[in-house]
């Protein structure tokens, strides 16, 4: 899409855009990324899953489940805060999509319940799921101790010291954590363990992947899990602001999920999208389409096709693919992509904490660096409106907080 499809009066639907987002068929495919790349052995999961979901998400019932868990359990809807002071120090209107206020503290209980919902439905016993920050993890343990299932989360051993309170968390709610000792330690090696634990306990197991990514339909189910977000913020936004869609909206990309929720509620407006990455994780800015843990999208590589490692403060973002919708989105122009070090978010954090009262995540607060860097340089106009989702608190991050400063 090119810059004169932006332009045009706030709010007007653009037409292509309108097709954007929507159910991706049979074969998973998001332009020529997405699909289903996975042994022989999961094929069969992976078409289960696929016509559950359909099922589920046209039956009422589920969706009525699912609404009714998210509000009275999950906290939903959450709120949109005005950031009234950091607002004023940059000269733009800045709203905060606040998922640190949902329950277990971040974006990730709204796709978790989802899935969990679908497992229980499809009667399966076990959730399998990795975690980075650890907060998909906490979801997990959280959702599987509400619907009496078992619970195994795979996690980095380096992410293991990184994110202690997230591990305890995930103890005291029953789940069985195991430590990967693999590769970098981190996300990329967690999901290749729970993958390959997948395989041999297929049958009475679901794999309950956080983010958009993985074989179909997960890149498209966890978006639709997630879009609450976006759908929700629009209905804000629409409340709160006189043209009623603000200038841009902006969410962090680890593999993608609370981007692409919120995306998916204004991908139809002239809202300018923006993804913010980790600079040492930044599939959509330097990789190259590739396969990884089950789908193709741009994921970062050496010159003979080797997953490189990625390395971020943000123990979630510190992932060298991206999801596959993303990458289409990119190549269409209909989102951009930034990148911003960790130094920048660090003080972003502190920034946020100091003029709002808000200590967000570290994952969330890259999404913050670059609202300041391009407020600041002027990237972003003076007086424009921009919805920001801040997808966690940063509760879990504190002791990374203390040895950085
Ligand atoms: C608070 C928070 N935000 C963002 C992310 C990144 O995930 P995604 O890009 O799927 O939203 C994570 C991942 O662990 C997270 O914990």
């Amino acid at each position: 899409m090119d810059e004169m499809s932006w332009s045009g009066r706030q709010g007007v639907m653009v037409p292509a855009a309108a097709r954007a987002m929507s159910d991706p068929g049979a074969t998973g495919r998001f332009g020529t990324y997405g699909g289903r790349y996975v042994p022989e052995s999961l094929i069969p999961a992976c078409h289960e899953i696929e016509t559950a979901f359909r099922e589920a998400w046209s039956d009422p019932e589920f969706r009525g489940r699912l609404d009714t868990l998210l509000t009275v359990y999950a906290g939903r809807p959450t709120p949109l805060t005005p950031a009234w002071r950091l607002s004023r120090e940059l000269g733009i209107t800045l709203f905060l999509k606040r998922e640190d206020l949902a329950h277990t503290g971040s974006h990730k209980i709204n796709n978790v319940i989802g899935q969990a919902l679908l497992a229980h439905r499809m009667g399966k016993e076990r959730l399998l799921a990795e975690t980075g920050a650890g907060q998909h993890g906490v979801a997990t343990a959280t959702a599987a101790a509400l619907l009496g299932l078992k619970a195994t989360v795979f996690m980095g051993e380096r992410d293991i010291e990184r994110q202690e309170l997230n591990v305890l968390r995930m103890n005291v709610l029953g789940a069985e954590v195991v430590p990967v000792t693999t590769g970098s330690r981190t996300l990329k090696d967690a999901c290749n363990e729970a993958m390959r634990h997948w395989v041999s306990s297929v049958d009475d197991s679901y794999y309950c992947i956080g983010s958009v990514m993985g074989p179909h339909p997960y890149p498209w189910m966890v978006r639709e899990f997630q879009r609450v977000i976006g759908e929700e913020a629009r209905a804000q936004c629409a409340a709160e602001l006189p043209v009623g869609v603000p200038d841009y909206v902006v969410a962090c990309v680890g593999g993608g999920s609370n981007a692409a929720g919120t995306f998916a509620g204004f991908v139809d407006t002239t809202a300018r999208l923006v993804g913010v990455e980790a600079e040492g994780g930044a599939a959509a800015t330097f990789g190259r389409a590739g396969v990884l843990h089950g789908f193709r999208s741009l994921v970062l590589q050496d010159e003979d096709g080797q997953v490189t490692e990625a390395h971020s403060v943000a123990a979630g973002l510190d992932y060298p693919g991206i999801g596959p919708e993303h990458a289409q989105l990119r190549d269409g122009g209909r989102a951009r992509y930034e990148t911003v070090n960790d130094e920048e978010v660090v003080q972003a954090l502190l920034r946020l904490a100091r003029t709002e009262g808000i200590l967000a995540a570290l994952e969330s607060s890259h999404a913050v660096a670059w609202v300041i860097r391009a407020a600041e340089s002027g990237g972003i106009a003076p007086g424009s409106t921009v919805m920001l989702t801040l997808s966690g608190r940063g509760d879990k991050d504190i002791a990374s907080i203390k040895e950085l400063l």
